[in-house]
């Protein structure tokens, strides 16, 4: 096995104001080029454990950390966040609240301008930059003047400009139509299959994440209470409705024809074999 990207080592932490642990006791392994998702209810510690990644908990955050933090070899509690930025990008659930400039190439050139990319490399990193994220030509645009997606898309290659070799998005396409939703999570696979980006999402929708995800994680009460790919996961659905989280339509079906015994083998999380399935067992019923 190669050498994890990220690794959390029984890292509990508590925000300054906070009371009680946000993370309790997690130890995570991320490998390069994995896909991962992170489920759990409001207030379980997703957006926290994000956060620990990126080194804003605690070098800004301040709070108690225990435990270490390594993401690409290095200790995040000791980097800065502008530094830790050329390794992590982390993008949030509202685009718009992220941008600040006046054009789509000044939204790109603020992140690169911070960590002192020179001119000459700016002005050829920020159209290669928004081709990646299907915004070639847009430069000159308003931010303020695109679609939801589209600004997700920005906000993206803000960070992706910065070459980071981890992706994180925090519940990114919540503001988002269904087109402006796909549109995100299709570049951020393509990102992960292409570019061999490792990209770890907090996301509620499970059947988007049975799709794309290598593996999902489960938080509750800040600690990790599954880690296992989505077919594992999103089987075990009698303790996923304890934990109060959905699974992916299908897997609710093949579980209530399971409990019935009509239901033999694999539970599917997606849609098309689930389908498939439950008419190879209709057409069984009717011969
Ligand atoms: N800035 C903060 N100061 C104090 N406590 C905080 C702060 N941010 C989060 N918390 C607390 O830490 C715990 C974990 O919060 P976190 O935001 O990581 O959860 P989450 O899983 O991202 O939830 P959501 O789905 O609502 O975004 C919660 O108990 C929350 O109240
Ligand atoms: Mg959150």
């Amino acid at each position: 096995m190669t050498e994890p990207i990220v690794s959390f080592r029984n890292v509990s932490y508590s925000y300054p104001s906070g009371e009680g642990l946000a993370l309790d006791s997690i130890d995570l392994d991320v490998q390069p080029g994995e896909y991962v998702a992170i489920l759990g209810l409001n207030g379980a510690g997703k957006t926290t454990l994000g956060l620990c990644v990126n080194g804003v908990v605690p070098t800004m955050l301040g709070g108690e950390l225990q435990g270490t933090v390594t993401v690409a070899g290095l200790d995040v509690a000791d980097y800065p966040v502008r530094e830790m930025a050329k390794v992590v990008g982390m993008v949030f659930d509202n685009p718009e609240f992220q941008m600040s400039q006046m054009s789509v190439a000044e939204e790109i050139a603020l992140g690169l301008e911070n960590s002192g990319v020179p001119h000459d490399e700016m002005v050829r990193i920020i159209p290669e930059t928004l081709a990646i994220v299907g915004l070639a030509g847009f430069e000159e645009r308003s931010p303020l003047g695109l679609s939801g997606g589209q600004q997700q898309r920005l906000a993206i290659a803000a960070v992706l400009a910065m070459r980071p070799q981890i992706l994180i998005m925090d519940e990114p396409t919540s503001n988002l139509d269904p087109l402006g939703k796909q549109e995100v999570f299709d570049m951020a696979a393509k990102l992960n299959r292409d570019e061999g980006m490792t990209v770890i999402v907090i996301e509620h929708e499970v059947e988007v994440m049975a799709r794309y995800a290598d593996r999902v994680v489960v938080l509750d009460g800040g600690r990790i209470v599954m880690n296992g790919t989505p077919a594992e996961i999103f089987s075990r659905v009698d303790e996923l409705a304890a934990l109060k989280l959905r699974v992916p339509e299908a897997a609710a079906v093949a579980a209530i024809l399971r409990a019935r015994g009509m239901w033999e083998g694999p539970i599917p999380t997606r849609t098309e074999p689930a389908v498939e399935a439950v008419d190879r067992l209709l057409e069984a019923h009717r011969g």
